[in-house]
């Protein structure tokens, strides 16, 4: 073989992986949306936390252990399914499921709101998505908006959402204000948080400390960003599940985020 066959064979293999790398690329954009242009994000990025007011933030839940989420035994542990009993989520509503992982709950939430509701599912991990949609193509649900947030901005609709749901995900967040007040911009007016974490009290719960939180830190970090309890549910037998409306005598302080970053824009719906 000449030399110059050689090259054009090496050429057409390396323009083949060229091509297959650009398809997977798009392929992965239109599910993952507006995914947030790296050098942009990096510069107009607030700076993360490592302590809130006096709480140590964990670390995001890497997606290769996205399987313990949809473990055989999560519902005789967590008890899911009397959660979802108790949530209130009524057919047509708006909800989202913060944080959502690989999907266990936005698919019993999407089959809860029905065909005329919604559900925005919102995670900082393109790859948790990738899993969500795999398991809503297989169960044929077609009624969830995937949503790449980032660190500090859910990239919700405002004004829009029924019910925000966060089982797990609150105490890994690294811009706890930012986040909670882009929820807030999200939430039509009586919109409710529900908040699941796993109990700090309890030490028969069998989690690590830093994922766990206490009903008053809950209650500390929510109303210094313009919640109030409105219900809680103590049936559960390893996480608090408290429900925070809006309160409308709260004003921010100076300083507040009350509005996203310049180059943070809703996600494309
Ligand atoms: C422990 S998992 C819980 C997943 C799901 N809620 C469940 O209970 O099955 C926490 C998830 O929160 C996500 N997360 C962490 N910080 C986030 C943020 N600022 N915005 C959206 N998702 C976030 C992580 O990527 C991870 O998928």
């Amino acid at each position: 073989m000449t030399k110059r066959t050689n090259r054009w064979r090496r050429i057409s293999v390396l323009g083949a992986l060229a091509l297959c790398v650009l398809l997977t690329s798009q392929t992965r954009a239109a599910w993952a949306q507006d995914e947030p242009r790296p050098g942009r994000q990096a510069s107009a990025m607030p700076r993360g936390l490592e302590v809130y007011q006096g709480r140590v933030i964990a670390q995001t839940m890497h997606f290769s252990g996205a399987e313990w989420l949809v473990r055989e035994n999560r519902e005789s542990e967590e008890r899911c399914s009397l959660m979802l009993t108790n949530l209130g989520v009524k057919p047509g509503a708006n909800v989202c499921d913060m944080g959502c992982g690989n999907g266990f709950y936005s698919l019993q939430l999407a089959r809860l709101v029905g065909e005329q509701g919604q559900v925005y599912a919102v995670d900082v991990q393109p790859e948790m998505l990738y899993f969500l949609r795999d398991r809503a193509d297989s169960a044929g649900i077609e009624n969830i908006s995937p949503i790449l947030g980032s660190m500090y901005d859910p990239r919700l609709p405002r004004d829009s959402i029924d019910l925000v749901l966060m089982v797990d995900v609150y105490h890994e967040f690294s811009h706890p204000q930012h986040m909670l007040a882009g929820i807030r911009r999200a939430l039509k007016p009586d919109g409710v948080i529900v908040l699941l974490e796993y109990r700090a009290e309890d030490p028969d719960v069998p989690i690590k400390p830093l994922h766990k939180m206490s009903k008053e830190q809950v209650d500390l970090e929510m109303t210094s960003n313009g919640f109030k309890l409105v219900e809680s549910f103590d049936e559960l037998p390893w996480q608090h599940m408290l429900f925070y409306g809006r309160d409308e005598e709260w004003t921010a302080p100076d300083g507040y985020p009350n509005e996203a970053p310049g180059n943070s824009r809703p996600a494309r719906r």
